[in-house]
């Protein structure tokens, strides 16, 4: 498949070198100058573009840059982008990393890209942190899969988000509509706490509305107090106890 990938951090560089792997055509972009977003590139086995020629003759895009920095994209910028082509979103939103977005209240995260992009989106790939998605991908079939949502209003865009996740080593759960997709924002029992399918099915069921939002803040909060960065494991840890409202 054709694909173009919008930000070479963390989690776009971890999806582009995987599906790079895979034998997907990969194109990506960043704010870097063309030199050194071609070693980038080079580096994850895709080729480099400029944002304007990421998104064109691609069959999927991926975004996965700041909240905050979807604003600062150029306008416009998937009007020639046929409609078949998918179109997901890895973000998330933090208040304290992103500033205070009046335009987001009453809406999912992903409604607002959607609504900013100009386009309906994907979310995917948002709730796994870059350690798992990068160290703890296993085939098809074995046990203990670690899995991650898909949610969306399009099943064909949601089915191909799906088998790029299989690609990269997870099990997908559908998370509904864009209206729902609440449910794996930050703070949920859904979020980066590596749940296999049915544990994710079952955490993405029992979230209660509203309450992401203030274990999200806690989180964060917990983080600042720390001397030192959590290990990958008390990270996960710390988004399980907060999600059920027993932060430790
Ligand atoms: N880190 C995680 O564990 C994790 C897990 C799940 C989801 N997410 C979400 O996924 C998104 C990406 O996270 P990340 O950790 O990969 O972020 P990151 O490491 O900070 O990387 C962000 C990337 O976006 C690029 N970028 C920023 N503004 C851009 C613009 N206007 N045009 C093109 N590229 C732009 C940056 O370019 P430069 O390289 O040139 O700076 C960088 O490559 C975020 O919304 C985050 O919340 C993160």
């Amino acid at each position: 498949m054709k694909i173009g990938i919008i930000g070479t951090g963390a989690i776009g560089s971890t999806i582009a070198g995987k599906l790079s792997a895979a034998g997907h055509q990969v194109k990506v972009t960043n704010t870097r100058d063309m030199a050194t977003l071609k070693e980038i590139a080079a580096s994850l086995g895709a080729e480099a573009a400029t944002i304007e020629d990421v998104v064109k003759d691609v069959e999927a895009i991926i975004f996965s840059i700041p909240f905050k920095a979807y604003k600062d994209l150029p306008k416009n910028l998937l009007q020639d982008v046929p409609q078949e082509v998918t179109i997901m979103d890895t973000s998330n939103y933090y208040p304290m990393r992103d500033g205070e977005l009046p335009d987001l209240e009453g809406k999912t995260e992903s409604e607002y890209i959607s609504e900013t992009l100009g386009r309906p989106v994907i979310k995917v790939f948002n709730n796994i942190l870059e350690y798992t998605l990068r160290h703890k991908g296993k085939p098809a079939g074995e046990e203990g899969r670690i899995a991650i949502s898909v949610a969306g209003d399009n099943e064909a865009h949601k089915k191909v988000a799906a088998e790029l996740v299989d690609t990269t080593g997870f099990d997908t759960v559908d998370g509904g509509s864009l209206s729902e997709s609440w449910r794996q924002e930050p703070g949920t029992p859904a979020y980066c706490t590596e749940l296999n399918a049915a544990e994710l099915k079952q955490a993405l069921a029992a979230t209660e509305k509203g309450k992401g939002p203030v274990a999200r803040d806690a989180v964060m909060q917990k983080f600042q107090s720390l001397r030192s960065f959590p290990s990958h494991e008390e990270m996960v840890a710390l988004n399980r106890s907060a999600s059920t409202g027993n932060l430790r």
